[in-house]
């Protein structure tokens, strides 16, 4: 181990087999971890290759067990979203995609910094069980045709030993290990296709459009030369997704589009998940175009297939599908306030990241690993970017988990809101489609490569 790290450290290139040895070692905690982090380090500061970063995240995903989703009889595809505000779109396409035939094995993650967790807003449903073991995962999928849990203790280990030493070194921000992180687990799931959904603008993680596009590039290059047919849509997060960001009304938003109803307010959540869900449809060899997806999924909300398949999916993890039956009356915040404009004008901008955390403080997100989050505690954002408001009516309303927890969010939300006389610029809802082809483009004009 040490070679190995006087070598990254002074710039060169490892074999696969080294990189194997590193991600090995960490997942059987035979590499102690000042070794494993100062590799880390070394990584960091001189950049792993293309071939280093497959090889990394080739290793890790085989680290530990892997699902197979061979007995299933479908193609195996799943969206992974690099994380936002009122990001919902999970609860939408996994359902969708499995509605036109595709198997949607979806392993989630939790809140996480400004961003809210799909596993997290789940369990505002009463019962809902996100910790399957694999056959029972496998169960759900054969019944449902989708299924979304946590990850299990033995799915690639040396994520997890190597992500906590991340978290503690300062070596999160690096684009090879952020994508051997993500893969390592998708691939674990064994999937024919993948969608990832790369944010950009003021809520996303990496904050420059080019670092976006960069990764995004290196992600779907990596995931295909894994043998996975991936692309990557760059989609805006200069404002949260739809109006609800939080845990249970982030559910009751995404069930009232599932009934077939269309409320304008929400139409940017509707249109992207139409075509996050036709591009994995599309993936899956169901049509012959992302378009022909987007119009089976389209089908698949007006009838109400992807509805009863998403409860179906409910039941099966052992929630109560009853509390949607008026998710207004099971919303039950200990604290409600709502935040009117404060004047007249046109909502300029927004700082997603501080609506992000603003979300947090209410209780909907949690401050430390493993604490508690609060099922009712959230915001709806009444107002778009560009939308006109007039001094007095409704821009938001919070829902803390006590009357203590309501000024810090408005105060942060107060700040993060910017009202001006002056439109802004129009932000495309997806700027751009990575596909294998675009990535080789990206990579190759890209300086680290
Ligand atoms: N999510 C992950 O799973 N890993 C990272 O490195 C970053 C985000």
């Amino acid at each position: 181990m040490i070679d190995i790290i006087r070598k990254k450290r002074d710039g060169a290139a490892l074999s696969a087999r080294e990189i194997g040895f590193v991600a090995a070692g960490a997942a059987s905690g035979a590499i102690p971890h000042d070794q494993l982090a100062a590799w880390l380090m070394a990584a960091w500061l001189n950049g792993l290759s293309l071939g280093e970063t497959r090889a990394l995240t080739l290793a890790m995903r085989d680290s530990g067990e892997k699902f197979s989703p061979a007995r299933l009889g479908k193609t195996a595809v799943d969206k992974h979203s690099s994380g936002g505000v009122g990001d919902k779109t999970s609860f939408l396409v996994a359902p969708l995609a499995a509605a036109c035939g595709v198997a949607v094995p979806m392993i989630s993650g939790r809140a996480l910094g400004h961003t809210g967790g799909t596993l997290d807003k789940l369990e505002s449903i009463p019962g809902y069980r996100t910790a399957l073991s694999l056959s029972q995962f496998e169960t759900v999928l054969m019944r449902c045709g989708c299924s979304i849990v946590s990850q299990t203790p033995s799915l690639v280990p040396a994520d997890r030993v190597l992500y906590a030493l991340r978290d503690h070194t300062g070596t999160v921000e690096n684009p090879s290990l952020i994508c051997a992180s993500i893969l390592s687990k998708k691939l674990a799931a064994g999937l024919d296709a993948l969608v990832l959904d790369v944010k950009t603008g003021s809520g996303a993680f990496l904050k420059s459009y080019e670092e976006c596009e960069y990764l995004a590039a290196l992600m779907v290059a990596t995931a295909e030369a894994a043998g996975t047919r991936t692309v990557a849509l760059l989609t805006d997060m200069d404002q949260p997704l739809g109006q609800a960001a939080g845990n249970w009304i982030e559910l009751a938003e995404s069930v009232d589009l599932l009934r077939g109803n269309r409320p304008p307010a929400i139409d940017d959540l509707r249109e992207l998940s139409l075509i996050l869900a036709g591009w994995m449809i599309h993936l899956g060899g169901k049509t012959g175009s992302p378009l022909e997806g987007y119009q089976l999924a389209e089908a698949a909300l007006t009838d109400g297939s992807a509805l009863a398949i998403f409860f179906k999916m409910i039941d099966a993890q052992g929630g109560d599908v009853s509390v949607f039956e008026d998710p207004a009356a099971f919303h039950k915040p200990g604290a409600t306030r709502v935040v009117d404009a404060w004047m007249s004008g046109v909502i300029a901008s927004m700082d997603t990241t501080s609506l992000g955390w603003a979300v947090q403080r209410t209780g909907a997100g949690r401050e430390n690993a493993g604490e508690p989050v609060d099922p009712h505690a959230g915001i709806v954002f009444h107002a778009r970017r560009g939308a006109s408001v007039v001094a007095g009516e409704p821009l938001a309303t919070i829902y803390a988990t006590n009357e203590g927890m309501l000024d810090e969010p408005e105060a942060i939300l107060r700040k993060a809101i910017h009202i001006s006389e002056e439109q802004p610029r129009p932000v495309k809802l997806v700027s751009r489609i990575v596909t294998p082809e675009v990535a080789a483009e990206i990579l190759a004009e890209a300086p680290s490569c």
